[in-house]
């Protein structure tokens, strides 16, 4: 059986969903539709139903157990409501060993720390647990939240890409950023 991360902070429980949690992200993204809008993909309106969401969640749960992402939702203590995310995609093993790092927290919980907790939280479980050597988190130069969340999980800065990802419909610039796994033995 393989095993589903429970990670405790004081204000979150942070697991890798299954299908039978479709109705928590789902809500988590019609909630922060206006929120996301900015720096997500464009959705269209099929993206928001529950259906979706059980094929998707279907498909990342197969790619967490395949090793490939490690998608992580933060729901209250009880489970009724999903907080934030921290995805973790794209594993490269070998010499590389490394991923990317995407991440979101609810509208009304910005500007609380918590989103901090959750990362800090999160890397820690993927750099003890899962042994990831590398954690790649990149973001639109004007997104200042986002800087200064991965400036204060200390990441580092490593360079610029033109026109790097396709945001609300555009091509962004953004900046790329790595923190590295300080465990001397891995
Ligand atoms: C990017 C994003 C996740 C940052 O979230 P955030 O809430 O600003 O991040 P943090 O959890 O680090 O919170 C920091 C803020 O909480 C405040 N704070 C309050 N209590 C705190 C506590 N106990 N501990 C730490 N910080 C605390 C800090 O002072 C800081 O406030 P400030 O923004 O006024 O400077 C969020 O803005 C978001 O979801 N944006 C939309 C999606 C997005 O941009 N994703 C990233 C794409 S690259």
């Amino acid at each position: 059986m393989i095993k589903i991360p429970k990670i405790e902070t004081e204000r979150a429980l942070i697991t890798v969903l299954t299908p039978d949690d479709a109705h928590l992200i789902n809500a988590y993204y019609i909630e922060n539709k206006e929120h996301l809008a900015p720096f997500e993909p464009e959705r269209t309106s099929e993206f928001y139903s529950v259906n979706q969401w059980k094929a998707r969640l279907l498909k990342s749960f197969s790619a967490y157990k395949c090793g490939v992402s490690v998608c992580l939702a933060a729901l209250t203590h009880d489970r009724k409501k999903m907080l934030a995310a921290c995805n973790f995609t794209g594993i490269v093993r070998g010499p590389f060993n490394a991923c990317y790092l995407g991440y979101s927290v609810g509208r009304t919980y910005e500007g609380k720390g918590l989103m901090f907790e959750i990362a800090s939280a999160s890397i820690k479980y993927m750099f003890e647990t899962v042994k990831i050597h590398r954690i790649m988190a990149n973001h639109m130069p004007d997104n200042h939240r986002s800087a200064k969340l991965l400036q204060r999980l200390g990441f580092e800065r490593e360079g610029f890409a033109r026109l790097y990802l396709k945001i609300n419909g555009e091509w962004r610039d953004h900046v790329l950023n790595s923190l590295i796994n300080p465990d001397p033995d891995l």
